[in-house]
């Protein structure tokens, strides 16, 4: 079969009309949500992300400001600095950009940005409450996963695949799968015969950053592909999934770019007015 496409790009730019919408209606009782992101360093790509996000809060009307900081950052200022940000009331939502430099303990700065502004869902207290089922920041690209998949249909009893354990990607996307009754196998480097296992799984979420990994012959028929793989090769973003081929195999498919990506800036937003309601008592 030929897979329906999974646009990111179009289902991101529907979302980000509805939070536009959210935002007005804050910015109508006096409150502007405010997306602060924070950087240490000049690293090109690190740069982009960061504008990119900036760009995407201003367009839907937050107020946005980067914060970018020497790459010889001493740890114990750039930890002054998020505190006078958590502390700072016209700040709704911080993100500190990773990877960090290498004096930093990117540890220290997670527990240091007040969980409630923590948009990212990376602190400890907001993985906690997560996986206790609290009201909390999901991460972002989790969530763009799971708005991307309510597109296919229900997954409840479905088998789902999820390659990758990463704190940020994989474990919680598993959760969030099993969260909504289907049923989930976590696979990572060691897993054996990992592409050749594939084939038993209604869906597959691959966030192994490992390009041409999945094959056409790898996959069911009629699966949902999901690639969550973005690696530069050759100044080109590949993901994991031989999109090609495997478009004539699966049920739907993401394409990268333009699948996933759009839909993790877009949580981000989606988690800024979140803070900023959920800072004035309203949800
Ligand atoms: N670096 C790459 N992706 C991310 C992200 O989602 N959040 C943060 N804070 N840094 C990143």
């Amino acid at each position: 079969m030929t897979a329906e496409l999974l646009n990111g790009k179009e289902i991101a730019k529907d979302y980000r009309a509805g939070l536009a919408a959210g935002v007005e209606e804050l910015k109508e009782k006096g409150i502007t949500p405010n997306l602060t992101v924070v950087i240490a360093g000049n690293d090109g790509a690190s740069l982009s992300y960061v504008r990119s996000k900036n760009r995407a809060a201003e367009k839907i009307g937050m107020a946005s400001d980067i914060v970018q900081l020497d790459e010889n950052i001493s740890e114990q200022t750039l930890l002054d600095k998020i505190r006078a940000l958590n502390n700072d009331d016209a700040v709704s939502g911080i993100l500190v950009q990773v990877p960090l430099p290498e004096q930093i303990s990117e540890e220290k700065v997670l527990e240091t940005i007040a969980p409630h502004k923590d948009v990212d869902g990376f602190s400890p207290v907001n993985i906690g409450r997560m996986y206790t089922g609290q009201r909390t920041f999901i991460p972002c690209t989790p969530l763009g996963i799971m708005e991307l998949l309510k597109h296919t249909g229900a997954v409840e009893g479905k088998d789902a695949a999820v390659i990758g354990r990463s704190q940020i990607v994989g474990q919680p996307v598993a959760k969030l799968l099993t969260d909504q009754n289907a049923t989930v196998t976590l696979m990572h480097s060691r897993t054996r015969e990992l592409t050749a296992k594939l084939a038993d799984f209604d869906v597959i979420v691959s966030a192994a950053g490992a390009p041409g990994l999945i094959k056409a012959e790898h996959i069911k028929d009629g699966a949902i592909v999901i690639d969550v793989g973005n690696t530069m090769v050759d100044d080109k973003l590949q993901g994991d999934v031989d999109f090609d081929a495997a478009k004539e195999k699966a049920g739907w498919i993401t394409p990268v770019p333009g699948g996933v990506g759009p839909m993790t800036i877009t949580m981000v937003l989606n988690n800024t007015l979140l803070a900023a309601k959920w800072h004035n008592g309203m949800e």
